[in-house]
């Protein structure tokens, strides 16, 4: 397993995090505690020791999940969890509504402010069974709180011995920016934002922007949620409370177009290496420049042992360049507003600006 420093703030991580968003259950059609459990287990054992977890998974199960499987594996593991989205306080912008698992509604709400991020932490602290968090996220942004007072109150937190290290998720240029500044002297360990073969917007301002100021980057859904093991045939279908039933790459179309792609260039690498496609997409990210480690999502310990045997999956510099080649020349049917986005960003790119 390769590791590599967690931005400069002295926290070693494998380039393979176990990511515990499914095993909370919602938005994944349900999860099984026991193999979730065991898969969490598998992942340190195989040395992906660190797990990336957040109150929101789940409505507070996946990191009460996490706890039971860190149990007596405390110091072996590097614990992340984040603040920032509440569905248990009915202050704060309302970021999106859901239901839980038992089909309760719930409002999911943005709020960063000092007492709030304070209040998650202590809950966290709590429902993982520990005494410090290795690394706390700001989930997503709260336009409403002024980053500096989020970050002040992360700070007084790592100064009561509660985290070792402050990052961010979801963050554009700008907004990292300020989370540098207002940190002082304590490095931003890293950004936590989405990156994958097929998903590769970051190339264009938060990668290079994160590389230049020694920022970590552990990116999120590098499988593209399954998508690009391969293993999402035409007939696989997800159910209403899985996510994936309304993702625009799961459409048909795509997945035909991604399967292609994942059969003509993917595969045989793969094949080479005697790897899983699954393998070859996570090497593939954990080998871009600036990348410090892919979270990958697993339910079961046969998928967290693949997942954390890419950790030691080096690919020539022409496989890198033919998988890039194979992928950016694929044409998906994503909605308006996914294309607006990144329209948007090369104008602001173009013009200089944020
Ligand atoms: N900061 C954020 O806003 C944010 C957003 C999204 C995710 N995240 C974090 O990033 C983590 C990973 O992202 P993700 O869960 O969205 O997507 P992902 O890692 O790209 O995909 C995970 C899914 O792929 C399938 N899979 C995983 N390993 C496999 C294997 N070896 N063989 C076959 N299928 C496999 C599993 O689904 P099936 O078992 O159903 O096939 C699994 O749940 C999350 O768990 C979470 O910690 C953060």
């Amino acid at each position: 397993m390769q590791r590599r420093e967690l931005g400069a703030c002295g926290i070693d991580v494998p380039v393979v995090i176990f990511g515990a968003w499914a095993v909370g259950g919602w938005s994944w059609g349900g999860a099984d505690d026991e193999r979730s459990v065991q898969a969490i287990q598998a992942s340190i054992d195989a040395g992906a020791n660190a797990i990336d977890t957040a109150p929101v998974y789940g409505f507070g199960r996946s990191e009460i999940v996490v706890g039971r499987a860190i149990q007596g594996r405390r110091a072996a593991v590097v614990l992340m969890t984040k603040v920032g989205l509440r569905w248990d306080d009915e202050r704060g912008d309302p970021a999106f509504e859901t239901t839980d698992e038992l089909g309760r509604k719930l409002v999911v709400r943005r709020n960063l402010r000092p007492w709030s991020v304070r209040e998650e932490v202590e809950h966290s602290l709590k429902r993982m069974r520990v005494d410090v968090i290795d690394v706390v996220q700001v989930h997503w942004p709260d336009p409403r709180t002024p980053i500096p007072e989020t970050m002040g109150a992360l700070l007084e937190l790592r100064a009561q011995g509660k985290l070792r290290a402050i990052g961010v998720s979801n963050f554009d240029v700008a907004q990292l920016e300020l989370a540098r500044k207002a940190l002082g002297g304590v490095p931003l360990a890293s950004d936590q934002p989405k990156y994958s073969l097929l998903a590769r917007d970051i190339e264009r301002d938060v990668l290079p922007w994160c590389r230049a100021a020694g920022v970590g980057v552990v990116v999120y859904s590098p499988l593209e949620q399954g998508l690009l093991t391969g293993k999402v045939t035409a007939e696989r279908t997800f159910g209403a409370d899985d996510g994936r039933s309304r993702r625009a790459t799961f459409a048909a179309a795509n997945r035909a177009r991604v399967n292609a792609a994942i059969e003509r260039v993917l595969a045989p690498i793969a094949a080479r290496h005697g790897a899983t496609c699954g393998q070859v997409a996570l090497a593939w990210v954990v080998a871009q420049p600036g990348i410090t480690a892919a979270i990958a999502g697993a339910r079961t310990p046969e998928q967290a042992r693949e997942n954390a045997a890419a950790g030691a999956l080096v690919l020539e510099p022409g496989e890198l360049a033919e998988l890039r080649a194979a992928f950016e020349s694929l044409r998906l049917e994503l909605p308006l507003r996914t294309r607006a986005r990144g329209v948007l960003g090369v104008l602001r790119r173009l013009l200089g600006r944020r």
